[in-house]
């Protein structure tokens, strides 16, 4: 495997880092994209519910990558559940994207965002079925969830036949989540970090400060290198271009002991 990519349990390979659109407005989102597509992100993470398909489709194509050489995800609104309801919203995507074909396709969350908590394994487990439809009719190269708690991805390994290959996570310094990252571990989930900087709040820790200046490198720089280092793939976003350019460049190593600390912190957000 090439060392920029992770690889998921259907050998297809995906960028290590992706650059996330979420809350990019649509009008900002072509100009944000074609900016990370040029500092060199191959890897572009949006989501129907985002808003800014259609101008990340557009950045993408008048870009003129070839096809294969950008990962692009994108996701099934949370709360659309049921198999028709998904073909469709898939449907929607790839037009908005002005695409073929979908690298990776997430169920957004378990839960409608405005009732979260409530029970949707029956709809989940449908909405699965349609993209593993869709997947086994190479419409996608690969399906996995966003947001799911254990209980959610066991209700889809218990009913259905496809292992999620991914699960997109809020995940930074303070908010690991290791039950959830053992198992997702076990059964060859890859873990995606959204929000790695705590969307922006770890910037001004103090103790993140210190250990940034003790790398020579930034807090997001830090922050970003802590998920690469606990194995999660980091989406950081942003809409300017020295940031995107930074936070694509990582390659140092946190030691041991560092890691240790930041491991110990609290969730900032809480
Ligand atoms: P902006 O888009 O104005 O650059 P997260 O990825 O955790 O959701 O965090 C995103 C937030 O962090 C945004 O407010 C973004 O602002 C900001 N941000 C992203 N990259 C950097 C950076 N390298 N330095 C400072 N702020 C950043």
């Amino acid at each position: 495997m090439n060392n920029a990519n992770f690889k998921f349990h259907n050998d297809v390979e995906i960028p290590k880092i992706g650059f996330g659109t979420w809350q990019i407005p649509n009008d900002e989102a072509y100009d944000s994209v074609t900016m990370a597509l040029k500092n060199g992100y191959t890897h572009i993470d949006t989501a129907l519910a985002y808003q800014n398909e259609k101008n990340v489709g557009k950045a993408i194509k008048d870009f003129d990558l070839p096809r294969e050489e950008v990962f692009i995800t994108s996701k099934l609104p949370a709360q659309i559940k049921g198999f028709e309801e998904t073909l469709k919203a898939f449907d929607e995507t790839i037009t908005n994207l002005d695409v073929d074909y979908l690298d990776l396709y997430l169920i957004h969350a378990p839960w409608p965002w405005d009732e979260i908590g409530k029970d949707c394994t029956e709809g989940n487990i449908q909405s699965w079925k349609a993209m593993e439809q869709l997947y086994n009719e190479g419409k996608i190269k690969a399906i996995g969830v966003s947001n799911f708690e254990i209980k959610d991805i066991q209700a889809l390994l218990d009913n259905c036949d496809i292992v999620p290959m991914a699960n997109q996570i809020p995940f930074y310094v303070g908010r690991d989540q290791e039950d959830l990252l053992a198992f997702c571990k076990e059964h060859n989930i890859v873990v995606e970090a959204y929000s790695p900087l705590a969307t922006g709040e770890l910037l001004k820790n103090d103790d993140i400060k210190a250990l940034a200046d003790k790398y020579d490198v930034t807090p997001a720089q830090l922050l970003i290198r802590y998920c690469l280092e606990r194995d999660t793939l980091p989406l950081p976003k942003s809409t300017h271009e020295e940031r995107i350019v930074q936070n694509k460049e990582v390659d140092f190593e946190i030691s041991e002991e560092d890691m240790k600390q930041l491991m110990q912190m609290d969730d900032v957000r809480k």
